[in-house]
């Protein structure tokens, strides 16, 4: 959740450390603090508040620091204060560390510090697993000697980075169920907890492994397990342009992967699709293997679940195959129902969020089949799957979930097509289905098109106190996932649900001012869905309407009406809707002024449950 960054080397470790810190603010962003080598001591300045805050500070700080470790924080343990941020020193100011994660079993930690006369300054588990390293570093033992034996402690997921005074130029880094790559430079080297905080200095990655500790000094890099004993350092190069991670021209992060969409369907379809039309899914299981499965369950949270239910959608209504969607939360603690011939899929953006990962290890301890479809490589979802396809969309910075969606369904109707070919599905016409994915890309840049006339249509409803978002069949999940986009960032209340529900209940929220977003994409559905726009209509909602450019019911009763280009499978007209539900949130917010890319009270990885 939170960002670590680490640099050791001849450069101002301050400013790089700090620079890597802007470029992974999306991680957590309530404080943020840096700890540097000065005179023989660890100094250390931390601010809560936005990172800029700490770069005020940065004035103060000696420019000739050439080991630095740095932090941005996404409050578990204590208020996002001063005192709270990290980095967190040991009893005698002899480490100092910065952590990614919670530490379960802190206070227990703390009860046993506190009986040998440990005082403590801030509400954290980091500054407990602090003295604990401390303890272990007062031995006399080497610094990674030291964080090895801490750690084993310690309970619960983290990533952790220690500096300490006695060992100059020396950087140890652990990683227990929370990222951490290493950046290898020329006479440097860096930590981060995410890639683009290191690609300005290097393309040259390792990734660490699960209970790995790594020692970073400027000319070597060297990895031990948590026994010790030396292990390989793997080096990947990451091929990403820089311009990917950063923001290329626009106001926004969620706005450039909004218009990045035409390419990330295109990637995800890259090499997936052979000169014949048909689909190509390599590292999947074998073909025998998928006429074995007798019920699919997709395990996703937030966005990753709104595409985990068009998935279900997809599965159902092609191959006529069982399809059940958890969040992973519930699922993880539900005692889940398993078949011993089903498949679990885990659909992840990050591939780290960790209720996701904690449902994906009962399913390996059940020995149910498991596939993964994450867009991080190297996550942990993704290694720890039995398979995973990768959804291929680049880096996803903004914290609202966009393209990664896209990515997601878009992967997920690969899958779907790749199953009917291997089992010749009665019905199902793989090659118009390919035909329209292909198509797909030029469709979503028609959709983004329709951003002059919605940023207008956002004037008229920005004001609103609530929002409904409905639809049925496919168009229903599409609408669960603008509702998502539009409470997050606009922070207005919604209700949303298929529209045949309305009058079950929510009907009795209509009044005056609400405002009413039908998804009607999907022919088969819209004589319903427009009785459902005339209850509403009726009792003073106002109505926009999702329609297609070959509508010609929904218009003549919605105020408004925002038209997409069809395809043949009304699904993939749906998918097509995401966008401009996306630029509906988009254009809200921004008119009412929030801010877009770091939405209150939320994260982009969530990396604790
Ligand atoms: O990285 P993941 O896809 O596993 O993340 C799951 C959710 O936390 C994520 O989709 C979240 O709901 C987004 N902020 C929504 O925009």
């Amino acid at each position: 959740m939170c960002g670590i960054a680490g640099y050791v080397g001849p450069r101002n470790a301050v400013e790089v450390v700090y620079d890597q810190l802007k470029r992974l603010e999306y991680r957590g962003y309530d404080s943020a603090g840096i700890a540097y080598r000065d005179n023989g001591n660890i100094a250390v300045i931390k601010r809560a508040g936005k990172l800029s805050e700490l770069g005020k500070m940065l004035g103060e700080v000696p420019t000739d620091a050439h080991q630095a470790i740095a932090h941005s924080r996404w409050a578990t343990h204590g208020a996002p204060t001063d005192i709270n941020a990290h980095p967190h020193y040991d009893a005698f100011e002899n480490v100092a560390i910065i952590h990614n994660g919670i530490i379960e079993n802190y206070l227990d930690l703390r009860d046993e510090l506190m009986s040998r006369g440990h005082t403590f300054h801030s509400q954290t588990d980091t500054e407990i697993a602090a003295h604990v390293i401390g303890e272990e570093y007062d031995k006399g033992v080497p610094l990674e000697e030291a964080v090895r034996l801490g750690v084993k402690r310690l309970r619960g997921a983290f990533a952790m980075v220690v500096v300490s005074k006695r060992e100059e130029d020396k950087i140890v880094a652990v990683r227990n169920a929370s990222p951490l790559v290493v950046g290898l430079g020329e006479h440097e080297n860096l930590l981060a907890s995410d890639i683009p905080a290191l690609l300005p200095y290097t393309r040259r990655v390792v990734i660490v492994e699960e209970n790995d500790i790594v020692v970073l000094t400027p000319e070597r890099v060297r990895i031990v397990d948590g026994d010790g004993r030396d292990v390989p350092v793997v080096e990947q190069h990451i091929e990403w342009d820089i311009a990917a991670a950063e923001r290329g021209g626009y106001e926004h992060f969620m706005l450039k992967e909004i218009h990045e969409q035409p390419q990330v369907i295109r990637q995800a379809i890259a090499g997936r699709i052979d000169e014949q039309g048909h689909v190509r899914l390599e590292h999947v299981f074998s073909e025998h293997v998928w006429s074995d499965i007798d019920r699919v369950n997709i395990i996703a949270c937030g966005t990753a679940y709104h595409a985990g239910l068009m998935g279900k959608y997809l599965f159902e209504k092609l191959l006529r195959l069982p399809t059940d969607v958890y969040f992973s939360s519930e699922f993880r603690y539900g005692d889940p129902i398993l078949s011993p011939k089903s498949l679990a899929i885990f659909v992840s953006q990050s591939g780290e969020t960790a209720d996701t990962l904690a449902a994906l290890r009962l399913c390996k301890e059940r020995r149910i089949r498991t596939l993964g479809i994450v867009n991080v490589v190297g996550s942990s979802i993704a290694r720890e799957c039995d398979r995973t396809i990768f959804t291929q969309a680049g880096p996803e910075i903004s914290v609202a979930s966009t393209k990664a969606y896209t990515a997601q369904v878009t992967v997920l109707t690969l899958l779907a097509l790749y199953i009917a070919q291997i089992q010749e599905t009665a019905g199902v016409r793989v090659k118009s289905w390919v035909d329209d994915l292909v198509r797909m890309p030029e469709l979503a840049e028609k959709c983004l098109l329709l951003e002059p006339q919605i940023e207008q249509l956002c004037r008229r409803i920005k004001d609103t106190n609530l929002c409904f978002f409905l639809g049925r069949g496919a168009d229903a999940y599409v609408a669960m996932e603008g509702a998502l986009k539009f409470k997050e960032i606009a922070y207005i209340p919604t209700q949303e649900q298929p529209a045949g529900e309305m009058k079950h209940g929510p009907l009795a929220l209509v009044q005056q001012g609400v405002v009413a977003i039908f998804g009607a994409t999907d022919p088969y559905h819209v004589d319903k869905t427009m009785s459902n726009l005339k209850e509403v209509q009726a009792r003073g909602g106002t109505i926009l309407a999702i329609t297609t450019e070959n509508d010609s019911i929904m218009e003549k009763a919605a105020e408004s009406t925002l038209k997409i280009p069809a395809c043949s499978h009304p699904f993939l007209t749906a998918l097509l809707s995401a966008i401009p539900y996306q630029l509906i949130a988009y254009h809200v917010a921004r008119l009412n002024g929030h801010e877009i890319d770091q939405p209150r009270n939320l994260a982009k990885s969530v990396t604790v449950e």
